[in-house]
């Protein structure tokens, strides 16, 4: 739940953030709260923020931007947040647009307390706070038990010294001139919603209840289908593309396969060539060898008759002696 309190000083916005704190269980983000803090520290930021404060008018944007960007990034605000005083300005609620926009958690309510200029002042220079727990009184219109006490924690109630005549006629100023031009900046959004600020605090604390779960149930549910139906389909998106890179990888393994089966096969018959080649040339040999024996066979047997016939010869001759030599 991110929530924008819009309204007048005085019109009650810290009054009723308190009790929204209770009931959604999200943090209030006062800048004034904030800038108060700073200025009773005696901070750096809080010295530069004190003049200004002092005089009603707005601090410039950098220290409270500054300031705001820091407390909305604790874990707390992580769930939602009541933006009470900030935006301030037009430059303000951009920058917080800006912002929200970075983390997808848009405003999705701006609630402006409508209270008449004519009660205000009262309101204003009546009001007492608990120093300790931030309890927010008024001497005319909410009395503590114990005058000065605060009824929670029994803390001392404070005067705000910008609650004076001087400085809320200021800060009424400043609000028309910087403030109030936001309304139209979230009518233009669709977010705007007004509560009228009289009347008792609870009266108006159950009319901004009801403001609230209209506006944000219902956007808060349609969200919901809206990040479901994305959610869908990221994940069809998802199976559709693991399907796709499933197939692409089956596809992928028959182009592996294929070209290791024609390797294989090239291979294959490069050994068959191969052997082939071998067994011609061990043919071939074999013959030549058959061949060779075969004419050494023949010169064998060819020099064999050549002796015999020699032998003939000489035999002959040797007959022809003696019978020459008889005769
Ligand atoms: P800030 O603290 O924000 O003051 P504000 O906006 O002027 O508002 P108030 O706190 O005065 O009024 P409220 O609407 O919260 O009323 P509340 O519930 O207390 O800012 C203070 C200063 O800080 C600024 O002037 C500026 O210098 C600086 N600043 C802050 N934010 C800034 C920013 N973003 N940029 C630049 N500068 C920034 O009620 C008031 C009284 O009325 C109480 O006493 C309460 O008990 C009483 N009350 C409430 N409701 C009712 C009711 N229904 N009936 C009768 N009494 C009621």
């Amino acid at each position: 739940m991110r929530i924008v309190l819009l309204g007048a000083p005085g019109s009650g916005k810290g009054t009723q953030a308190k009790q929204l704190v209770e009931r959604y269980n999200i943090p209030q983000i006062s800048t004034g709260d904030l800038l108060r803090e700073a200025v009773a520290a005696g901070t750096e930021l809080g010295k530069r923020a004190k003049t200004a404060m002092d005089a009603g008018q707005l601090v410039s944007d950098d220290i409270v931007l500054g300031m705001i960007q820091e407390r909305m990034a604790k874990p707390d605000a992580k769930s939602g947040f009541i933006l009470d005083g900030f935006p301030r300005n037009i430059p303000q609620s951009q920058s917080l647009d800006a912002m929200l926009a970075r983390v997808g958690q848009p405003i999705q309510l701006s609630l402006l307390v409508d209270v008449d200029k004519s009660v205000l002042l009262k309101r204003i220079t009546g009001r007492r706070s608990c120093g300790s727990c931030g309890a927010i009184y008024n001497i005319y219109f909410s009395t503590p038990k114990v005058p000065g006490k605060c009824d929670k924690c029994g803390g001392t109630l404070q005067h705000r010294s910008d609650d004076n005549e001087d400085t809320v006629a200021n800060r009424l100023t400043v609000y028309e001139e910087q403030t109030a031009p936001l309304m139209s900046y979230y009518k233009a959004q669709g977010k705007l919603r007004t509560v009228a600020g009289v009347g008792s605090i609870s009266e108006i604390f159950d009319k901004m209840c009801e403001i609230i779960e209209a506006q944000i149930r219902p956007l808060a549910s349609a969200m919901k289908k809206i990040n479901e139906a994305t959610a869908t389909a990221k994940k069809a998106a998802k199976a559709g593309s693991a399907k796709k890179a499933a197939a692409k990888k089956k596809v992928a393994k028959k182009k592996v396969v294929k070209k290791k089966t024609a390797k294989k096969k090239v291979a294959k018959k490069k050994v068959v060539k191969k052997k082939a080649a071998k067994k011609k040339v061990k043919k071939k040999l074999a013959k030549k060898k058959v061949a060779k024996k075969k004419a050494a066979k023949k010169k064998v047997k060819k020099k064999a008759a050549k002796k015999k016939v020699a032998k003939k010869k000489v035999k002959k001759k040797a007959a022809k002696k003696k019978t020459k030599r008889r005769r």
